[in-house]
């Protein structure tokens, strides 16, 4: 007997395990790894969730999440995102990833296809396969744009839905308006859904954010308090779109997740109330600090114009695994590109990190880009 289901064959979370595992075996490590703000969750918004626990308000929610807080999101849909989204449209959920596994429950059946751009969040792709469907990733390499008559060629019957993630992780890349109206027409012409998973869209340095639920009504808006308002440890998302899908997510909460945590949610309403962007200067900084270093080392930076993520091919045509071990003998944490692409020659850095950490990274990593790229010049 197998104890395993066949379902999790192609489920591989390795890559990012290798990192967590490397981070414990160094003392003093300097992580360029995680996804993680710097900052810690605003003092207004754990004071909320402090006081929802001595108020009592420690109880199940309804399953979709307070009223005031639906209320609030569809409100914020409105105003920044230009979507139009009654409260009823809206669900809360216990973080944007266990949503999208909701979404992809509530709309795919075996052997439906998804459509991914590559290199994307894992959780795209290993949750649908997951769950018996079909994922079609689309390579967007090197520009890390979309390749729309790519994406249009890939289109079959069995097509349901295609992941925009703008701004992207792990590539940093923001997809214009133009790029995300031509996306929503032929969504439209094939009739078929987009999910769109805005968790950075307060993290944009060039451009702008664009929602593209705001001119494709067969959009699930997919969102977040993570990354805007750190608050990973919360474990609160919220998703909006079609009021048919809304229901079926909210009929699987009842019994997958009864209610996303009441505590969380008191907290969030107090996030929400702030106005967005709070940490984009930061950000700014350490991104341009970044982009200057490594361009100096003689790396290309592709993408890079939003989220705290480069995706950067590693030097001396080096495979991505052995760049990230090179680096860790350097105490210096990266994630590597396969975690996120089949293709295996990038390395992702991080700077959701410190100002100072950053400093310390990159003068390790010019270390040993100098010394990969005289061995090959030698040899
Ligand atoms: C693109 C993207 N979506 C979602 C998440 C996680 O969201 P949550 O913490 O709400 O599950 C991440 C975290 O790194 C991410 O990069």
């Amino acid at each position: 007997m197998s104890l395993i289901s066949n379902r999790l064959n192609n489920f591989d979370s390795s890559d990012f395990r290798d990192v967590f595992l490397r981070q414990q075996s160094i003392i003093d490590p300097i992580d360029l790894s995680i996804g993680l703000p710097e900052d810690l969750t605003p003092t207004p918004i754990k004071e909320a969730g402090i006081n929802a626990i001595m108020q009592d308000k420690t109880i199940y929610t309804p399953s979709n999440g307070i009223p005031e807080l639906r209320e609030a999101l569809s409100n914020k849909f409105k105003t920044k995102n230009n979507i139009n989204v009654s409260p009823e449209q809206v669900a809360v959920v216990p973080g944007l990833t266990t949503g999208l596994l909701l979404v992809y429950l509530a709309i795919l059946d075996p052997g439906d296809e998804v459509i991914v751009m590559e290199p994307a969040y894992p959780p795209y792709t290993s949750l649908v396969t997951a769950i018996g469907g079909r994922v079609v990733t689309i390579p967007t390499f090197p520009s890390f744009q979309p390749d729309i008559p790519l994406i249009e060629a890939s289109i079959t019957s069995k097509t349901k839905a295609i992941v925009v993630n703008s701004p992207n992780n792990p590539t940093g890349a923001v997809y214009s308006k133009e790029t995300l109206i031509k996306l929503a027409k032929i969504a439209d012409e094939h009739n078929i859904l987009i999910i769109s998973d805005e968790i950075y869209e307060h993290f944009v340095y060039e451009g702008e954010h664009f929602s593209i639920g705001s001119i494709y009504p067969n959009t699930i808006t997919m969102n977040g308090f993570s990354k805007e308002y750190a608050m990973t440890g919360w474990r609160l998302g919220y998703v909006a779109g079609p009021l048919k899908i809304i229901e079926a997510i909210n009929e699987l909460q009842q019994y997958m997740v009864m209610s996303s945590s009441s505590i969380a949610q008191y907290a969030a309403l107090e996030a929400i109330k702030q106005p967005g962007g709070q940490m984009r200067n930061k950000y700014l900084k350490k991104r341009n600090y970044l982009l200057k270093r490594l361009t100096e080392m003689g790396y290309s930076v592709e993408g890079a114009q939003g989220a705290f993520y480069m995706f950067i091919q590693a030097p001396a045509d080096m495979v991505d695994l052995d760049f990230v071990e090179k680096a860790a003998d350097h105490d210096v944490l990266i994630v590597p590109g396969r975690a996120f692409a089949s293709r295996h020659g990038y390395f992702r850095i991080s700077y959701g990190s410190s100002m100072e950490t950053l400093e310390k990274g990159l003068d390790q990593i010019e270390i040993i880009t100098r010394e990969l790229n005289s061995r090959k010049t030698t040899l």
